[in-house]
């Protein structure tokens, strides 16, 4: 990260209204940003909160909802966007520093694993990192007095707790599949020969998102939940070519099925 990255994060924080006190955030993905509908959340856009770039993607609301204990930002930052990683994971950093212990990635993935089908709700068991890069290359982050937010080196042997893999477990409607998520850059989706590697190196999901979350989350020390909402059975196992609108579509059609099950997490939560 750059040296100036404290820096940012202070800044970031201290311009989001003060008196809130999360604990639990929950980011949402592509096509699912519709769950902050109606919830009466105080609504602050990115654009209004320093430091935050300004999301280019369709799809992607660009909120950050906050209610007693609870955060949602509608909409994140992509790698693909030609985001620096700094920016993907700033957020993160922000949520941190306002109270977040709890954080519930979501993100729409193409299945690898043909036991999936779209509109399946998959819990993340553990990752593959196929982005070519981590967000913590450079100087390890430190805080406005110098103090690092976390260690050079950290630990990625349990991202996904197992713990609140078990709370979203009980409160789904319909059992719910457990994966391992590859991510990869983006945009362009992926080749067949790339998803056969995919397959072949233990990866059950693919997507351009969320493993830089999650990494930043892990070394900030909080619990991470990940679900991957399936919209599409990824390049080659169908004929059919991959379409963004596709994609779009799925996760709506899922969306109210997600929006229960993260109200019953962040009524378990707080
Ligand atoms: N590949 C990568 N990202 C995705 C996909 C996919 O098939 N579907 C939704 N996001």
């Amino acid at each position: 990260m750059k040296s100036d990255f404290g820096e940012r994060v202070k800044r970031a924080a201290a311009s989001i209204p003060a008196g809130f006190k999360p604990e639990t955030a929950v980011i949402l993905g592509s096509g699912l940003s519709g769950i902050v509908e109606g919830l009466g959340y105080r609504e602050i856009p990115f654009g209004e909160i320093a430091e935050f770039p300004k999301p280019t993607v369709q799809g992607h609301k660009g909120v950050l909802c906050l209610s007693g204990k609870n955060a949602i930002m509608a909409g994140r930052f992509h790698y693909y966007e030609g985001h620096p990683m700094d920016d993907v994971v700033l957020p993160i950093f922000a949520l941190k520093a306002l109270g977040v212990k709890n954080l519930i990635l979501t993100n729409a993935a193409g299945a690898v694993n043909e036991s999936y089908a779209p509109g399946d709700l998959v819990l993340i068991r553990d990752h593959l990192n196929l982005m070519g890069t981590n967000a913590f290359i450079g100087p390890n982050p430190a805080d406005s007095d110098g103090k690092p937010f976390g260690p050079r080196f950290f630990d990625m042997s349990s991202v996904y707790d197992q713990g609140l893999r078990a709370v979203a477990a009980s409160k789904a409607k319909r059992p719910l599949k457990e994966g391992v998520y590859a991510a990869l850059t983006g945009p362009a989706y992926e080749t067949p020969a790339e998803i056969r590697m995919v397959r072949a190196i233990g990866g059950d999901l693919v997507g351009m998102s969320t493993v830089p979350e999650a990494t930043a989350a892990r070394y900030l020390g909080m619990r991470v939940l990940g679900i991957s909402c399936v919209t599409n059975m990824a390049a080659g196992i169908s004929s059919a070519p991959l379409d963004h609108a596709e994609v779009v579509e799925v996760g709506k059609r899922v969306e109210s099925e997600l929006k229960a099950l993260v109200m019953d997490l962040l009524s378990a939560l707080a």
